[in-house]
């Protein structure tokens, strides 16, 4: 497993290039993300920014476009600045299904209210953006390429600790497993996760979860 100087894991090693034009676009979010987020929440600011690098690695080794990735991976958790009640407030507002206990999954909600708001302010971005923001959370049962590589990302980052869930999927990656075996195994391990720790688990997963399972069984048949 690859490792930086710190010590931490590293996101495939691919080169990539950006047209003047995607540059200026990324340092341009970059700088956005900065004034709204850095002396407000700086650990989830330094998180945005690795999620951001890895995706468009991981882009760049799955065939993905790598400034489509970057992109979403910059405002991926642009709602997170807010309280949690300020995001219940804001799912509610934009009309985000809140099920029957919202206090209990508040946390997944900063994602399907970005992509609500946030192409208002960047009109130019493409849909594919604001889809992979809004399934970061919670994922689906249809993921895009783009949609996983940034679900992945988040996960696996390289500020995250190496535990043995995220030293996994981490594996996957470097051994360049498909992405919807990486995607999978990031996603189960996160249902794993509440079900371990008696969480309530998002009505909407359980859905997920069967639909994947079923898809891969057949796969497998
Ligand atoms: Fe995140």
């Amino acid at each position: 497993m690859p490792f930086d100087a710190d010590g931490l894991w590293s996101p495939p090693k691919v080169k990539v290039s950006y047209t003047k034009l995607e540059r200026k676009l990324i340092e341009g979010l970059e700088a956005d993300l900065s004034a709204h987020m850095e002396a407000a929440k700086p650990k989830r600011y330094a998180h945005s920014l690795s999620v951001a690098l890895t995706a468009e690695r991981m882009a760049a080794a799955y065939g993905v476009d790598p400034c489509l990735a970057r992109v979403a991976g910059i405002l991926h958790d642009w709602d997170k600045v807010l309280s949690p009640a300020e995001q219940i407030a804001r799912a509610k507002e934009l009309g985000v299904d809140l099920g029957v206990a919202p206090e209990l999954v508040q946390p997944l909600f900063h994602g399907m209210t970005a992509a609500r708001h946030l192409p208002e302010r960047y009109p130019d971005l493409p849909d594919c953006v604001w889809q992979a923001i809004d399934r970061h959370t919670i994922g689906h049962s249809c993921m895009t390429p783009l949609d996983m590589v940034v679900f992945v990302a988040d996960g696996i980052e390289p500020i995250r600790r190496d535990v043995p869930a995220i030293h996994e999927v981490r594996t996957l990656v470097d051994e360049r497993a498909p992405l919807e075996d990486v995607y999978w195994t990031s996603f189960y391990h996160g249902v794993s996760y509440v079900i371990d720790t008696e969480r309530y688990l998002y009505p909407g997963t359980l859905d997920i979860y069967n639909e994947l399972a079923l898809r891969r069984r057949a796969d497998k048949d």
